[in-house]
């Protein structure tokens, strides 16, 4: 009898750990990052090769939802730039369980990470960022088509070394630049679900913080909040205004102006300075002569400004650098000539791909029913709310998509997370205030509880009484 239920048990548990296993590669499995706090999620990374030929490999680090992740959706992040780090960024300063402590030889455990709500998965994308590489250095020469083309293969191969997610629910989201990633990824994917007479994505939902969507109302707004921040005067402004053709302006410099207008924009950067951060307004900076000093004699480089950490990309940058930290990972596996950096300079990125306009790809993905989420951080002078907010609306007008939600405050913890308006019953564009470019950066909580309520499918909250804390 006790050894039947014993025997009973065992295959219980057996079994329970074959579901539970999913058949994950155990390659990939990331036993504990240096440094790291003791935590009961699994985390995976190491690389998809999206072209065996050319040598073509993609780096991604997945981490399991904190609670129950059979249960949760799965939600990609793509960082921008062109040629930054989803990893370094999103992952390790924004929104993962983790960030570098004030040394940068450890970690330490990020209470708002978004793992609470859902599965995530993070990938350098394309090669050349981060630890993705290409065994053929013309591999480099690249732009938006290849690196959508590139995700595509990435996420086809990603679900094969994780068959249990094939089905899930699947949110693409990121930021900045990833306003060109995610929305061509997006219809990368749903063109692939037109023409596939099998697996199909279960595209649920994109979502794009601070996104670069179309440089005519994108770039306006930089100046236009120069201006309202007080950051430029009265007569650069208008010499802007007055001067600059932003119908007709380029991505790449010096972005087909007048020069009268290249002399304005050129003051206005002089008068906003080199002693502020462009992406949140309003945070102190951090000094890196310091930093690099602290971080050699093993101090904390720690500077608290608003309640963030405003160096944690220096403790970053050491901490990515360490050996034993790339081989945790399964990072660098064929050795890199260059060390990590957030930001791949040398990658040569098509700059006239910023010109796209990704308002009709926006269009085609609202088309097919599937919902759009635009947030701003509210600081932020790089891709400001002011040209997001309007394009969301011109989105919306062109798709005769009526107003849902009235543009009126949303609540987290009972005080204003932000602002909020909805089209459609499908398109969102939300701010969150007191948050920089990076939303979660400055604000975690309004942040996490503004990606669980899009995961969830729910609207945020029009009254102090909410119905989730985070
Ligand atoms: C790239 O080159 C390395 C070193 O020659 C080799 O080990 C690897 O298999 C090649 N391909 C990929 C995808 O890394
Ligand atoms: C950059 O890429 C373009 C084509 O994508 C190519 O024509 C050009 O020569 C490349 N530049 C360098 C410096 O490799
Ligand atoms: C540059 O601006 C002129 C008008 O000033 C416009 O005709 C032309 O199309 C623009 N070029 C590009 C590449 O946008
Ligand atoms: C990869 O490893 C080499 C040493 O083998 C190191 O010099 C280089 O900085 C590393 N690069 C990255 C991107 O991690
Ligand atoms: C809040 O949202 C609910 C549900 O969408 C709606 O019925 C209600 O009128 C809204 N209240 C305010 C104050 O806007």
């Amino acid at each position: 009898m006790g050894m039947a239920w014993h025997c009973i048990s065992l295959l219980v548990i057996l079994a329970g750990l074959m579901v539970r296993g999913n058949g994950f590669p155990a390659e990939d499995f990331v036993e504990a990052l240096p440094g790291q706090p003791k935590v009961g999620f699994k985390q995976y990374a190491g690389y998809i090769d999206v072209d065996v030929k050319a040598g073509r490999s993609l780096f991604y680090y997945f981490v399991e939802a904190e609670k129950d992740p059979d249960q949760k959706p799965l939600a990609l992040w793509l960082n921008g730039g062109p040629g930054c780090s989803s990893i370094g960024g999103g992952a390790f300063t924004e929104f993962g369980p983790f960030f570098p402590r004030g040394d940068g030889r450890a970690l330490r455990r990020n209470k708002m990470s978004w793992n609470r709500a859902s599965n995530l998965l993070f990938v350098e994308s394309p090669a050349g960022v981060g630890w993705s590489y290409s065994n053929t250095s013309s591999d480099y020469n690249t732009g938006d088509a290849n690196t959508a083309r590139d995700m595509h293969i990435f996420m086809m191969e990603w679900f094969k070394k994780f068959p249990s997610f094939r089905s899930r629910a699947l949110f693409l989201t990121g930021e900045s630049y990833a306003g060109h990633y995610i929305p061509q990824l997006a219809v990368a994917l749903l063109d692939h679900n037109a023409d596939s007479k099998d697996f199909k994505f279960n595209i649920k939902g994109v979502a794009m913080g601070n996104p670069l969507l179309k440089l005519d109302r994108d770039v306006p707004a930089t100046y236009e909040y120069f201006w309202s921040h007080g950051m430029i005067s009265d007569e650069v402004g208008l010499a802007i205004m007055n001067n600059c053709d932003f119908e007709d302006y380029t991505y790449p410099s010096p972005h087909n102006v007048t020069e009268a207008c290249n002399s304005a924009i050129s003051q206005a950067n002089q008068i906003v300075g080199d002693y502020i951060n462009n992406y949140d307004v309003i945070l102190d900076v951090c000094y890196p002569s310091i930093v690099e000093q602290e971080l050699r004699l093993k101090k904390l480089a720690t500077k608290i400004s608003l309640g963030v950490d405003v160096c944690m990309t220096y403790e970053r940058r050491f901490y990515f650098n360490l050996p034993e930290v790339q081989k945790a990972l399964h990072a660098n596996r064929t050795n890199l000539p260059h060390g990590w950096s957030m930001c791949n300079d040398d990658l040569n990125y098509t700059q006239a791909d910023g010109n796209l306009d990704m308002l009709p790809l926006l269009k085609q993905i609202l088309q097919s029913g599937i919902p759009v989420w635009v947030f701003s951080g509210d600081q932020d002078s790089v891709v400001p709310l002011l040209g997001s907010r309007t394009l969301v609306r011109e989105l919306a007008h062109d798709l005769h998509l009526q107003t849902t939600v009235p543009y009126g405050a949303w609540f987290h913890k009972r005080q204003v997370g932000g602002w909020v308006t909805e089209y459609g019953n499908l398109l969102t564009f939300a701010t969150v205030r007191g948050a920089a470019h990076m939303v979660p950066f400055a604000q975690p909580s309004r942040a996490l509880h503004l990606f669980s309520s899009f995961v969830r499918g729910w609207r945020l909250p029009n009254t102090t009484q909410t119905r989730m804390d985070d």
